[in-house]
């Protein structure tokens, strides 16, 4: 039986996941105004990442016969001046959730829930994945200058973006 701290947290957390997929979908149409057919398609592989992302918090409630609450969800951020501006929002979200996930990991310790903290491991593993892939691309944008203007490296990183997205 979970703590009913957790289970807030847990609820919070599926929440959260759902707001990541709306954010990436957010920007995959952002990128997909300004024409910028490669990250679109990056951010466009992130929505269903964020929604299996999800359903493994609900499953593990399920399966601890805990209650699911879904709750509100903010609208995402819509408007950006360029798409670095739109990396650098995705990488600092990527670690904000990592905190999340880090502060749920701390208080499942703190309650001596192993199950949880067991449970949270795929999700900090997941975590460094997501922020070696956001600071990857901001090493990318850095490596060919990269301001926001298009021009040739507005070119590069989109098709860089593209590239990444296939392997995704
Ligand atoms: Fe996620």
């Amino acid at each position: 039986m979970l703590k009913a701290n957790i289970i807030e947290k847990l609820n919070a957390q599926v929440n959260a996941e759902m707001f990541s997929s709306n954010m990436y979908l957010q920007m995959s149409a952002w990128s997909e105004d300004k024409g910028l057919a490669g990250a679109a398609e990056f951010f466009k592989k992130h929505v269903p990442e964020e929604l299996a992302h999800r359903d493994k918090f609900i499953h593990y409630l399920f399966e601890c016969g805990a209650s699911v609450r879904i709750g509100a969800l903010e609208a995402p951020r819509a408007d950006y001046n360029n798409l670095v501006e739109v990396i650098e929002a995705a990488y600092a979200h990527e670690k904000k959730v990592t905190a999340m996930i880090n502060d749920i990991a701390n208080l499942a310790l703190d309650e001596r829930d192993f199950n949880t903290f067991n449970m949270l491991q795929w999700f900090i593993a997941e975590q460094r994945e997501e922020e070696v892939l956001f600071r990857g691309i901001l090493d990318q944008i850095a490596l060919v200058a990269f301001k926001g203007q298009s021009g040739e490296a507005m070119f590069h990183i989109n098709q860089y973006l593209q590239r990444l997205a296939q392997t995704l």
